[in-house]
């Protein structure tokens, strides 16, 4: 198989995890099971459980331990989008190709299928535990939670996109603001993802310190090339609105620096990330190749 169609194959993996552990759409709170299913089960092309599990592989990890992670971590992702696009917030409506969540379900429910979605999120992730063979792995996954929580939380995507709103004033431009920003509201949960992987795999300190530098590198790319994208596409490629950051005054990378500027950041970013996946005693190639195919994603 060459690398698309490596790509694809472990995307409809992803996919298939996620799946085993989202609800089922019953009881008086079906309404918010559905809005939590249609958000998380509407494409995307799931790239944090697919760095998370190759990161885990990339340190000899075995068996399925890393796959309430996968699910938990793409539930984060999933409730983070549908806060963000919320009227209060970016106020978008279509995501992937379709409404987004508060655009069909309303407001309220969209607050509520993102709240779900955080915590069925932590219930999942702590189900690692029962399959923890020794005390050792306990240990892991209880580490593996603890990452979860902290790149999720103020310290990590919340804390970025606080400040991404907060920055729409336009009462601070700076480069430190900025970074800040992309560091925690995308970088953070890219970071939660090879940390994780690592952690889980038993990587020593020193490994899983490095596949947070290289996942910040990889972050900010993604965000810069996320800009980029909201000016140069389409809303029929990408899925969602362009000029929504534009519409928002947002802060960004490509409106400080320029389309041009920008693309080549994304590019030296892409190889600081690549120089340290490199690094390492075995080689991940098709981790290393989905980081190249991020330099040139479409959407
Ligand atoms: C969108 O993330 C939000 C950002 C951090 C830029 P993705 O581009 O990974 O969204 P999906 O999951 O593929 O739709
Ligand atoms: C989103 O940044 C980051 C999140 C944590 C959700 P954007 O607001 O640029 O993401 P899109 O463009 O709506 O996907
Ligand atoms: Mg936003
Ligand atoms: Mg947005
Ligand atoms: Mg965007």
């Amino acid at each position: 198989m060459n690398f698309e169609e490596t790509l694809v194959a472990k995307t409809s993996r992803a996919e298939s995890v996620l799946k085993k552990y989202l609800p089922e759409e019953t009881g008086y709170q079906k309404k918010v099971l559905e809005a939590m299913n249609y958000s998380a089960m509407a494409g995307g092309k799931r790239l944090r459980p697919i760095l998370m599990e190759e990161s885990f592989l990339l340190f000899g990890g075995q068996g399925k331990v890393v796959e309430p992670f996968m699910a938990a971590l793409e539930m984060i992702h999933n409730y983070s989008l549908v806060h963000d696009d919320l009227p209060a917030m970016d106020n978008d409506e279509y995501r992937r190709g379709r409404k987004t969540t508060w655009n069909v379900y309303g407001d309220g429910m969209a607050v509520l299928a993102g709240d779900g979605l955080l915590n069925l999120a932590f219930e999942t992730a702590a189900s690692a535990f029962d399959m923890a063979a020794d005390q050792d792995m306990v240990k892991r996954v209880a580490e593996a939670i603890k990452v979860l929580g902290c790149k999720s939380g103020i310290y990590g995507m919340i804390g970025g996109q606080a400040a991404d709103i907060e920055a729409e004033s336009g009462a601070q431009i700076t480069e430190e603001l900025l970074l800040f920003i992309h560091e925690n509201k995308t970088a953070a949960l890219i970071q939660a993802a090879m940390m994780i992987g690592a952690i889980l795999a038993g990587a020593e300190r020193s490994a899983i310190e490095a596949m947070e530098r290289s996942a910040y590198n990889i972050g900010i790319a993604f965000q810069i090339q996320d800009d980029i994208l909201d000016i140069t596409s389409t809303t029929e490629v990408l899925g969602k609105p362009v000029g929504s950051d534009e519409k928002n005054h947002k802060l960004t990378y490509v409106t400080l620096h320029g389309i041009e500027q920008s693309k080549a950041q994304v590019e030296k970013l892409s190889d600081e990330a690549l120089a340290i996946l490199s690094s390492f005693e075995n080689r991940n190639t098709f981790l290393e190749e989905l980081v190249k195919f991020l330099i040139t994603r479409e959407k």
